[in-house]
């Protein structure tokens, strides 16, 4: 079984995209050959300083080398480096619908969130398509709200397949559900783009800041909090055990706490949860050339599958 997945190397990392994408995807590692990349042909999307996205794709290959990605297990590599998606990205682009992109809603989101228009943001969903088709992936571990891409790349892919013969095979996504969307400091889905995440990289002293100021409601100590909706209980429940969460949930019930009492409780769970990741990050730091080995190799290996598929796909459209 083929796996891939791919992350915008736009921002740095936060917890959203660790819950989210990076550790389902770390997880996977032992399930199959998987394929790991850093996206930075989409973050130029957003990101135009170019040492702003050197800069985010080192901290993003890091990010995923400490929370536990094994090279010798997983493939890593930057997009860039196998620049056989952005040609096999214009041959799926001609049979792809002006309808079927019309209809993705991240393009409007981003607009809407003031990113600048441009077609390479509208035309973004080919591309993944092209990233995930031309590895023949099986499964693609994602967040909620990379369903419609997932989609679109399978579309793509059937139709080419119809007009050119079985070309691609079609991939399936792989969506956490418990874990579908972690919320942001202010409640909104955790973001790069919203100012409301907690750093994978964020120092202590800010992490906690950041926790204590988490928005909630004005129960006054005494009186109950609701668990509904509850971005304390969302996010304790990443980290701490169920039997844990259960606990918070009753006590958030019976009152006579006040938030503050809760919040250091999430911080001290969530700190000491990414102990290992940080220990990880900290040897990695000081090994810059072992960065870019793994990212150097993941690429050689991955661009001998990406020729074999485009050359397919060249031969089948007739070029
Ligand atoms: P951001 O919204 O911060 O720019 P991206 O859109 O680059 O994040 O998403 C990268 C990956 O992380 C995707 O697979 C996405 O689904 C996942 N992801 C991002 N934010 C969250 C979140 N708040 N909760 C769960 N998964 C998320
Ligand atoms: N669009 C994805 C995101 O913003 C990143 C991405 C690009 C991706 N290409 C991909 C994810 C291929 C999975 C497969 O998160």
């Amino acid at each position: 079984m083929r796996i891939l997945s791919g992350i915008q190397p736009s921002g740095r990392l936060h917890i959203g995209n660790y819950f989210g994408m990076m550790r389902p995807s770390i997880e996977l590692q032992e399930k199959g050959e998987a394929f790991y990349f850093l996206a930075n042909y989409h973050a130029l999307t957003t990101v135009h300083s170019a040492k702003d996205l050197r800069d985010y794709t080192r901290e993003a290959a890091v990010d995923f080398l400490a929370a536990g990605l094994d090279p010798s297990k997983a493939l890593l590599f930057r997009q860039s480096d196998v620049p056989e998606h952005t040609e096999l990205c214009w041959l799926l682009s001609v049979v792809t619908p002006m309808g079927l992109l019309e209809r993705c809603h991240s393009y409007k989101d981003k607009v809407a969130k003031g990113i600048a228009s441009s077609s390479g943001l509208f035309f973004y969903p080919v591309l993944m398509a092209s990233d995930i088709l031309i590895y023949n992936s099986d499964l693609v571990p994602v967040g909620k709200d990379q369903k419609q891409h997932l989609e679109v790349a399978r579309d793509i892919a059937i139709k080419f397949n119809e007009l050119f013969g079985e070309t691609f095979r079609l991939p399936a996504p792989m969506i956490r559900e418990e874990v579908a969307t972690v919320p942001g400091l202010d409640g909104r889905k955790m973001s790069k783009s919203y100012n409301n995440g907690l750093f994978l990289s964020d120092e202590e002293k800010v992490f906690r800041k950041k926790i204590m100021g988490i928005v909630t409601d004005s129960s006054p100590v005494e009186s109950p909090k609701p668990t509904e909706n509850s971005t304390l209980l969302q996010l304790y429940s990443l980290a701490a055990s169920p039997e844990e969460v259960a606990e918070m949930e009753s006590s958030f019930r019976q009152g006579g706490k006040g938030y503050g009492d809760y919040k250091k409780r999430l911080f001290e769970t969530l700190w000491n949860y990414f102990a290992p990741y940080r220990a990880k990050r900290t040897e990695l730091l000081a090994q810059p050339e072992l960065v870019d080995r793994v990212l150097a190799e993941g690429a050689t290996k991955a661009r001998v599958i990406a020729q074999a598929t485009l050359s397919k796909a060249r031969e089948a459209m007739g070029l």
